[in-house]
């Protein structure tokens, strides 16, 4: 249980009774931190609930975890969404899926504007329906000149993918010798990727006791930081993310150096 929320420090009570304190490092915060959002249906179905009260309630919680990254100063938040391999879902599930981000942002573009949160999207676009891409649209035009929290949806996001579009795109460049092969190098293949110009996540979170990456950011995780729980995701919560944070704050981080 949350018993104090402060910007560094989190003072809880465990389900066991005893008290746990966390004290946050502000020059040691995770610039960029990457979340893949997993449990909704896991979280309805213990409720005996359909899977897409699941994803409702996962939304509410895009909310709480994006103000308390803005409050610690993070300066990306990229959270995983809907990927290229969640189109085998039920068309029902994947049609809800897909409205949900207008859904939230016909109520949370506000706020966001307001809290100077920059949206942002990584995907491939052209197979979205016009409203989920249309409600980004509008998300990001009205919020590209805002300079906090930068927040990007992975949406109809696959490595894999994505990796193979840079691919195609730099053969194309050499193809039309405005490239030469022995130019291609780490940076020049991170520039192609859909992440383009943000940096690599720091600090990667998955909810819902699932240890694997499930196609996301295959490239750019390759030295992040990993950190896993079992809480489902509409059950993850601001003390949960201090945790995530805490415990990357203890990693020593070497880059394969000493
Ligand atoms: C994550 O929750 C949301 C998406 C993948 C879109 P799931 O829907 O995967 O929930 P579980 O894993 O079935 O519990
Ligand atoms: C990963 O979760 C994708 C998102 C969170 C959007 P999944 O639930 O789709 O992943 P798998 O199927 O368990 O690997
Ligand atoms: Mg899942």
């Amino acid at each position: 249980m949350l018993e104090k929320f402060s910007k560094w420090k989190q003072v809880f009570t465990t389900t066991e009774g005893k008290t746990l304190e966390l004290n946050l490092d502000p020059t040691n915060i995770p610039k960029h931190v990457a979340i893949i959002m997993d449990g909704n249906g896991r979280w309805a179905a213990e409720r005996g609930l359909p899977r897409i009260a699941g994803h409702r309630e996962g939304v509410k919680n895009v909310n709480k975890i994006v103000r308390a990254s803005n409050a610690l100063n993070v300066e990306v938040l990229t959270l995983y969404a809907f990927s290229t391999e969640n189109w085998k879902r039920p068309k029902a599930e994947v049609d809800f899926l897909l409205k949900l981000p207008e859904r939230y942002l016909k109520t949370e573009l506000p706020t966001l504007i307001k809290e100077n949160v920059q949206v942002r999207l990584m995907g491939t676009k052209d197979q979205l329906p016009s409203y989920t891409l249309g409600a980004f649209e509008e998300a990001i035009e009205k919020t590209k000149n805002n300079t906090g929290l930068i927040l990007n949806f992975a949406m109809n996001y696959g490595s894999r993918f994505e990796m193979s579009q840079a691919m195609q795109a730099i053969a194309e460049k050499v193809k039309a010798g405005e490239l030469q092969p022995d130019e291609i190098n780490e940076d020049l293949i991170g520039a192609h990727l859909m992440s383009g110009q943000l940096r690599d996540p720091d600090l990667l979170i998955r909810t819902s006791g699932e240890i694997r990456l499930s196609n996301f950011m295959l490239w750019q995780l390759a030295y992040s930081e990993f950190w896993f729980t079992d809480v489902l995701w509409p059950n993850f919560s601001e003390a949960h993310f201090h945790e995530a944070i805490a415990t990357y704050q203890n990693r020593g981080r070497r880059y394969g150096g000493l």
